[in-house]
């Protein structure tokens, strides 16, 4: 069964108004902070229960828990930055709540209703506010958990369920140029799987050719459609844009790829066309480009395919550039958010 620190229940006090942290020296990679917030899923009720703040650290599982045996779990990303005036903003966590929401049913889970899921993560971010870099060094990043716990032999949905948020202060997700390796071997997703849902199974698969990729100088690998193995779908951790004349397109989100909310971000930024891509369309792209939760918008350097790179248009004059200093500035409050996609906590 799945059990958590309970007597270690605690007020969200302020602390000293920032953690002691090198900011300008993150990457992203967890630098603990002081609490998290756990919910229990409650079988009589049929809903989880209110949130509770408890320090950050270690959870105890049964080993025989749905997440450990049977990978029964979703994650979901966030940020939360700092205004120049102190205050802090969400970017979109509505969004967040409704892609878990979709993601627990493919999975058979039961997910948290979205003022649930906005308490946890409001109440998570204000616990650690310490921690939420000063405005333009970086971000908060959260991480919402949905697991399958209790205990779970045999082969069907979990007994119990926690959701769990956890949140640790990042800054640039890849530091240097993106060069990307399009994966010809190794599938991402296939058409009925969980491509297209943020399952935690979707990760650790492409960890192997990922490493690859790596060892041989290329910072991320391309995925290709697994029915054709010619159409491009999604990098290990975001979306793919490619641009021609004045035409932006993305591989279409049908099932395969996880429809990502920086991705929709942009779209309303920039007339952005959904439809396949085929792999021969990123030879004579003029701008590639990548986004994500933590990459946020990025371009690609190249892209090297069957041993034939092709390089890209970089620099400040970029959509991918402009994008970001539009995306960046409504996140930080900057920018007047007329979309209304930003929330103040
Ligand atoms: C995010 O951008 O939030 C992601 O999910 C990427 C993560 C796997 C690092």
């Amino acid at each position: 069964m799945g059990s958590f620190p309970k007597q270690d229940q605690v007020e969200c006090k302020e602390k000293a108004e920032y953690a002691n942290v090198n900011w300008d020296e993150l990457g992203f990679a967890l630098t603990k902070t002081d609490y998290m917030c756990i919910m229990n899923f409650n079988q009589d009720e049929r809903q989880f229960s209110q949130g509770t703040i408890t320090r950050f650290g270690n959870i105890e599982l049964c080993p025989s828990s749905g997440i450990l045996n049977y990978g029964q779990g979703l994650f979901e990303g966030l940020k939360a930055y700092r205004k120049e005036d102190e205050g802090i903003l969400l970017f979109r966590p509505e969004e967040n709540a409704l892609r878990m929401k979709i993601g627990a049913d493919r999975m058979c889970m039961p997910s948290p209703t979205m003022e649930q899921f906005l308490d946890a993560v409001k109440k998570t971010v204000l616990a650690n506010k310490r921690w939420v870099p000063p405005h333009g060094r970086g971000s908060l990043y959260i991480r919402p958990l949905l697991m399958g716990t209790g205990q779970n032999l045999g082969v069907k949905p979990a007994s119990e369920y926690t959701f769990l948020v956890y949140a640790s202060p990042v800054g640039n997700y890849n530091k240097g140029e993106l060069n990307l390796m399009v994966e010809d071997k190794v599938h991402r997703a296939t058409p009925g799987g969980t491509g297209g849902v943020k399952a935690v199974t979707n990760y650790s698969p492409f960890y192997k050719p990922l490493t690859e990729a790596k060892a041989e100088g290329f910072s991320d690998v391309l995925f290709l459609d697994a029915l054709t193995g010619s159409k491009i779908e999604e990098g290990s951790a975001c979306n793919i844009f490619i641009l021609k004349g004045n035409v932006i397109s993305t591989p279409t989100a049908d099932g395969t790829i996880l429809p990502g909310i920086t991705e929709k971000a942009s779209w309303n930024l920039h007339q952005v066309e959904e439809l396949a891509v085929p792999i021969e369309e990123v030879f004579d792209a003029e701008e590639v480009f990548c986004t994500g939760t933590a990459m946020v918008v990025k371009s690609v350097a190249s892209i090297t395919y069957q041993g034939k790179r092709t390089e890209y248009k970089m620099g400040a004059e970029t959509v991918a550039q402009k994008l970001h200093a539009a995306l960046t500035g409504i996140q930080t409050g900057v920018n007047e958010d007329k979309l209304g996609w930003t929330m103040a906590i």
